[in-house]
């Protein structure tokens, strides 16, 4: 049965290894990775609270202390930077510091997948629908993707995520879904499945990175076995709760950059530099220089 309680807590997975972003991943997580001058998963947290989340909880693993001391306070530097009269730097930290109690961690012990990282948040969830955020996938559009999503949630209840469209050949890249009826917000989902070749593919409508899941969807991810790439799928798993509980699909107006993708990463440092009053106009002229610094370059080569 569906219901539509309230979502209080957020799980943000960063235990994977990110090769895609190797050697710099060697000795720093992706998640701490900067779009402008604040990590990728400062992103995904603010999303989160922007849609009324209390309560964010990191799936995280060796090597990643980094993430728990940026949301940590930091007296050494607080205290530096006062003496130093840097009152506007000590107001930013300060206001960036989680409310205490409202941030948790758990462990992965070893990257056997996004499903199985998911899982491992089972406990600190408890027996409540919860939000899910991946960090990489920076979100970009005039109001948040969780927050959209939300809305959706908050009228059909069960299980809910975020969709955009990929180009038809892409969608061996991603989870792809089936659309249904159309609803106020999104579409029922008919089904999923992770990473099919385009033939195959039921739509060319890929999952973003932002759910709202029914905390039944643990149960399943306990048995599941191992899928596409050898690992635990969470997609796999929404599959079969599919047959018991609804699914509804939001089409997210703004654009996700896969930020584990060197591409993307690029691509959304840009975009978020272009919007800043501080340096949006200046870096326009220089990637206008750059384009043409790129063709005589190209011509001479
Ligand atoms: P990704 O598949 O993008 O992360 O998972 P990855 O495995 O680190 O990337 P590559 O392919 O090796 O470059 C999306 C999110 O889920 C987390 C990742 O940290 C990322 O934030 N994740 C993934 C886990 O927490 N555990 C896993 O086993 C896999």
């Amino acid at each position: 049965m569906t219901t539509t309680r309230p979502v209080r807590k957020a799980v943000i997975p960063v235990a994977g290894n990110g090769t895609r972003f190797l050697p710099a991943t060697k000795a720093m997580p992706k998640e701490m990775l900067t779009v402008v001058d604040r990590p990728v998963v400062q992103y995904a947290v603010d999303e989160a609270l922007q849609a009324g989340i209390e309560n964010i909880i990191f799936v995280t693993s060796r090597n990643k202390t980094a993430i728990e001391d940026y949301f940590d306070s930091a007296p050494e530097l607080i205290a530096s930077l006062t003496r130093s009269g840097k009152t506007v730097q000590v107001a930013q930290l300060e206001k960036m510091l989680p409310v205490a109690g409202t941030v948790s961690y758990t462990r992965q012990q070893a990257p056997l997948g996004l499903g199985h990282a998911v899982w491992c948040a089972r406990e600190l969830v408890g027996n409540e629908p919860f939000a899910l955020l991946l960090p990489d996938m920076v979100s970009y559009g005039a109001k948040g993707c969780m927050a959209g999503l939300m809305d959706l949630y908050n009228d059909v209840g069960g299980n809910v995520f975020a969709v955009e469209e990929c180009a038809p050949e892409e969608t061996s890249s991603y989870g792809i879904v089936g659309v249904g009826n159309s609803v106020a917000h999104g579409f029922q989902v008919t089904e999923m499945v992770e990473k099919p070749a385009p033939a195959a593919a039921p739509s060319n409508y890929y999952l973003n990175g932002r759910y709202i899941l029914q905390p039944e969807i643990f149960e399943l991810l306990a048995a599941q076995e191992r899928g596409a790439g050898n690992e635990i799928q969470l997609t796999d798993s929404m599959q079969t709760l599919l047959q018991v509980q609804p699914f509804h699909a939001h089409p997210y107006q703004g654009r996700t950059f896969d930020c584990g993708s060197k591409r993307g990463f690029i691509e959304a440092n840009v975009a978020f530099a272009m919007l800043r009053a501080d340096m949006g106009a200046e870096l326009h002229a220089s990637i206008k220089d750059i384009l043409a610094l790129h063709e005589t370059r190209m011509k001479a080569a």
